[in-house]
């Protein structure tokens, strides 16, 4: 056996083969089975986009049509689910929220039948149906109100927005929210793709996957970013105190949210869409001084951070983007969990299909040979 030399982050080392994304981190290019991000944001929707990645080909008018029905059929989550959720601390965050519903919806649909295509759609489309309800319906209850039922003349954006905030939402906004999750659906194999993969080579259930991947996403590295940018802008207050702000984080070698990635070294296209995204939103429901101060201080790190490849990523513009959209800060990141069900479940069905247990070496650095030394001698 060839032993290869120790990265830690397991940095540049292959561990798929995988035909599902595609980044070129120094041209900033981004493509799901092949087709570019930018196309896919503005000619699909996050439910074609889901098809298309998942089962490896853009769906015909037919099979999308039949894909939409299904999913819309269930997304409502059983009461029993509903009541559990009930009991969680409306402290708690939304993100450990969702990990704990996302496992106990194993609990319903147990039934283990990984070789057969029937139950495979069937997790596929139960799993995209009821994440975002379970999303919705925790941040109603947190509050001490009833979560609202789906709406079935809603799409899927359109509906979950519907279900946060009580109230139909405007078409510009719906639209803007479907864009933002087909970013947002699949990115190669980054930390919550692998704890999906990881998990779903032992062959368990697939709700235990997109578990195991979302407790791996809220991390601040990771998904919880773009909760976090929010803060730092608010921190922030005003474009005046930009620069200050960034050379006290430069000073305190502290990391600036937003920034920064361990394949893009020029800005992700994903930002670049995202800020296209709210400035649009700003054009029709009024401007957001947080804007002023991210657009500044993405211009202050380019200066001071640029020639290290340290550029905006994903979730800089996303928290400005989902701010409009009425979303609350700690929901940022279950959004983003919404949107990645379908890239861990296209991860999912690509690792049953060629299967091997992850289950990787160590170099042991330890002591050999110790002694055991009796409690009352220590
Ligand atoms: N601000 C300031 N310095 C940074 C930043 C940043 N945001 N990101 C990287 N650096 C510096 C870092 O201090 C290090 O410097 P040095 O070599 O002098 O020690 C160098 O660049 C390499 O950084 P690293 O942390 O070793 O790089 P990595 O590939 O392990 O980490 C990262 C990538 C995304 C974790 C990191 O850039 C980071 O922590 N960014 C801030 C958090 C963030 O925005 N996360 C979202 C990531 S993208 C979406 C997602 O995955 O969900």
């Amino acid at each position: 056996m060839t032993v290869c030399e120790y990265k830690p982050g397991l940095e540049g080392i292959p561990a798929a083969q995988s035909s599902i994304s595609y980044v070129d981190g120094q041209k900033g290019i981004l493509e799901y089975r092949g087709i570019r991000i930018e196309d896919l944001a503005t000619k699909s929707t996050f439910l074609e986009t889901s098809y298309l990645l998942i089962w490896g080909e853009l769906p015909t008018k037919e099979e999308l049509t039949a894909f939409e029905e299904e999913i819309l059929h269930h997304r409502r989550v059983k009461y029993r689910i509903r009541d559990m959720m009930k009991c969680f601390p409306e402290t708690g965050h939304p993100m450990d929220a969702l990990q704990a519903s996302a496992a106990a919806l194993g609990l319903f649909y147990s039934k283990r039948a990984l070789d057969n295509p029937d139950y495979i759609r069937e997790a596929v489309v139960r799993l995209l149906a009821k994440i975002p309800t379970m999303v919705a319906a925790f941040q109603l209850m947190r509050k001490g109100n009833d979560p609202v039922r789906p709406n079935d003349n809603l799409d899927y954006a359109a509906n979950f927005l519907y279900m946060l905030n009580e109230r139909e939402p405007d078409p510009l906004a719906a639209h803007i929210f479907d864009v933002c999750l087909t970013l947002h659906a699949e990115h190669t194999i980054n930390a919550s793709t692998f704890s999906a993969m990881v998990t779903a080579s032992t062959l368990t259930d697939p709700y235990a996957v997109v578990a195991s991947a979302v407790g791996t996403l809220a991390g601040p590295l990771h998904g919880g970013a773009n909760e976090e940018v929010i803060t730092m802008l608010e921190e922030i207050g005003s474009v005046e105190n930009v620069r200050p702000y960034l050379d006290d984080c430069l000073q305190r070698k502290s990391k600036i949210m937003g920034f920064g990635h361990r394949v893009y070294k020029v800005k992700d296209p994903r930002a670049t869409i995202l800020q296209d995204l709210a400035e649009k939103l700003f054009e029709k429901f009024g401007h957001d001084k947080y804007y002023d101060i991210a657009v500044e201080l993405e211009r202050a790190v380019e200066e001071k951070l640029g020639h290290r490849g340290i550029y905006p990523n994903v979730d800089f513009y996303s928290g400005v983007v989902y701010r409009k959209l009425g979303i609350p800060t700690d929901l940022f990141t279950p959004v983003f969990a919404i949107a990645r069900v379908a890239g861990w479940l296209a991860h999912w069905k690509e690792q049953l299909a060629e299967n091997r247990i992850f289950r990787p070496t160590q170099i042991y650095n330890g002591i050999h040979n110790a002694d055991y030394v009796p409690i009352e001698e220590r």
